[in-house]
């Protein structure tokens, strides 16, 4: 009986894991969306054996994560191309300066053959485009160069006798071709303007294929142009590749933006996301071939994107990226951003994470620190387990669900009376300034010591998603607190639902919290 009960538990346990990596273990075919994060404005490229992805991060601190697969279906967070936000004491959060959804939109990303280096560019506030390489995809990576020419949506090029180029710009499409170090700019043309017919046109990646330069471009946000032409800098012709075309995942967007990839034994992918709010911008990935006139096509299924579609190669599977991160440390694992730089004096990772408070604000938008982690999909449970022990008077510390419109679960200290708290309608308008601190839906008296918080959402697209909150002082019997809150589908924040592990004060700096771990689960 016993043996029964711990095999039923094992099966369900396997069993959730295998559902919620379904895309990751099947030997014969995958499902999009590849990996349920949100990971917009995808690059994709292939070295030898290995394909690596970077995509944008706005305001979050490290900037530009970088992934990597061996089969373009199991993916590894490995790095982050940009260490710090550097560019302006906006991106510190201190003061009342704020840098909500500026920072990094679609940038590019390529390793160079001949230098042995690897290369990230992008495009800061429609100003300056900023260039950062590393010895090794690991890094160290850091600044080598600032151009005053802004690449926006860039998409970085190495040519075949190692030259570089960059296709970038919005609607009026542009080349340009760098020094042979890639650090500046040898000349720059516009390439193509969209017909009114066509409308905008953004986010260039730029290829080469059988003496043929290729220009992968989006119309927002619902379609895929190519551009093709003999020689970089023009003259393009053009023909759709994707052209609304239903979503894998039902309640989205139409897949656009990204771009496409080779195997080493000369099969094509399209790598593309969908918009998939309140989540964010998932990757989904199809089969394309090449016409007999040189343009891509794209393997659709019952004239749509696929939800399933055979394995590009044999599965290589990585490690999980749900589970238990109990903060080993010295460092995050690479799956953690923060929102905003944090102040790295009021953190440390040893045997868990210790969050001093680092503001003192009402406003858990100005409060630095926010540890945030994408919630996979589509329907999460995360867990962290707390010790409140040190809390000052005055301090909030908990989980969010951290966006334009958040939530959160976690306890109060006031004036010395503990008591856990659901606290909801924290908001910013559309000028990122906070419009509501938040409301305390509920609270219940706790003592000091270990609190295990928990929130269960479902990011599903589509309207009328909600997250629930428990909290619990055993971690075996949670107790529901407060309201289920409803989140936004908006898009113009960008950045979907985070995870957000917070600690600010409201009184005074001086208290701290630890977070033994956080634990997602998906079903
Ligand atoms: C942001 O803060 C860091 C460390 O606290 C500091 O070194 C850096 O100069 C600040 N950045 C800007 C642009 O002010
Ligand atoms: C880090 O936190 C641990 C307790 O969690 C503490 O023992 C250690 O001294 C801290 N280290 C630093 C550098 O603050
Ligand atoms: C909460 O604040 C009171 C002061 O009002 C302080 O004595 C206490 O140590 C603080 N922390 C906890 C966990 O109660
Ligand atoms: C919660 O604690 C406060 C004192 O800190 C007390 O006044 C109140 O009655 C307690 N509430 C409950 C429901 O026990």
């Amino acid at each position: 009986m016993l043996f029964g009960i711990v095999a039923v538990l094992l099966a369900l346990c396997l069993c959730r894991h295998v559902l919620a990596d379904a895309a990751d273990h099947n030997a014969d075919s995958f499902t999009n969306p590849v990996l349920w994060e949100d990971l917009a404005d995808l690059d994709i490229f292939r070295v030898d054996d290995a394909w690596y992805y970077s995509a944008s991060t706005m305001h979050y601190s490290p900037g530009a994560p970088i992934l990597r697969s061996y089969d373009l279906i199991n993916w590894e967070y490995i790095g982050h191309s940009v260490p710090t936000l550097e560019w302006s004491s906006k991106y510190n959060l201190t003061g009342n300066e704020r840098a909500y959804v500026k920072g990094i939109w679609a940038s590019t990303m390529r390793y160079r053959k001949s230098n042995d280096k690897w290369y990230w560019l992008g495009c800061i506030e429609s100003g300056k485009t900023y260039v950062y390489t590393a010895p090794s995809v690991t890094g160290p990576w850091s600044l080598a160069s600032t151009l005053s020419t802004c690449f926006y949506d860039a998409g970085l090029f190495i040519d075949d006798d190692d030259t570089m180029y960059v296709a970038y710009g919005n609607t009026r499409l542009s080349v340009a071709q760098l020094s042979p170090d890639g650090l500046s700019i040898v000349k720059t043309q516009q390439v193509y303007s969209s017909p009114g017919n066509i409308g905008t046109l953004e986010g260039s990646r730029m290829y080469k294929y059988n003496g043929q330069y290729y220009i992968l471009t989006t119309r927002p946000a619902n379609a895929e142009y190519v551009l093709k032409a003999s020689s970089p800098f023009g003259s393009y012709s053009i023909k759709i590749l994707a052209n609304s075309l239903s979503p894998p995942a039902a309640g989205g967007g139409n897949p656009h933006q990204g771009g496409i990839v080779d195997t080493p034994n000369g099969n094509w992918y399209y790598m593309a996301f969908e918009d998939a709010y309140p989540g964010g911008r998932i990757p989904v990935l199809a089969p394309i071939t090449w016409g007999s006139d040189g343009f891509p096509v794209l393997t659709t299924s019952g004239g749509g994107w696929g939800v399933t579609y055979p394995m590009p190669m044999t599965a290589h599977p990585l490690p999980a990226l749900i589970g238990t991160d109990s903060f080993l440390g010295p460092d995050l694992s690479h799956q953690w951003e923060w929102n905003h730089n944090p102040d790295t004096t009021k953190f440390n990772i040893s045997n868990g994470l210790t969050l001093n408070t680092a503001t003192v604000t009402n406003d858990l938008y100005a409060a630095r620190n926010t540890l945030t982690h994408r919630i996979h999909g589509p329907i999460s449970t995360a867990t962290i387990v707390l010790d409140t022990t040190n809390m000052a008077d005055g301090d909030r510390a908990g989980l969010s669900l951290f966006r334009d419109q958040s939530a959160w679960i976690g306890v109060l200290n006031d004036s010395g009376s503990l008591k856990v708290g659901m606290v909801n309608s924290i908001t910013m308008d559309a000028s990122w300034r906070t419009t509501n601190t938040g409301r305390t839906a509920a609270t219940a008296n706790v003592s000091k010591g270990t609190i295990y918080l928990r929130c269960n959402v479902n990011i599903s697209p589509g309207a009328g998603r909600t997250g629930t909150f428990s909290y619990s002082t055993d971690g075996a019997s949670f107790t529901n607190l407060g309201t289920a809150f409803a989140l936004t589908t908006d898009w113009h924040y960008f950045i979907g639902y985070r995870w957000g592990i917070f600690n600010y004060a409201t009184k005074a700096l001086g208290g701290f919290v630890t977070v033994s771990s956080f634990t997602q689960d998906v079903s």
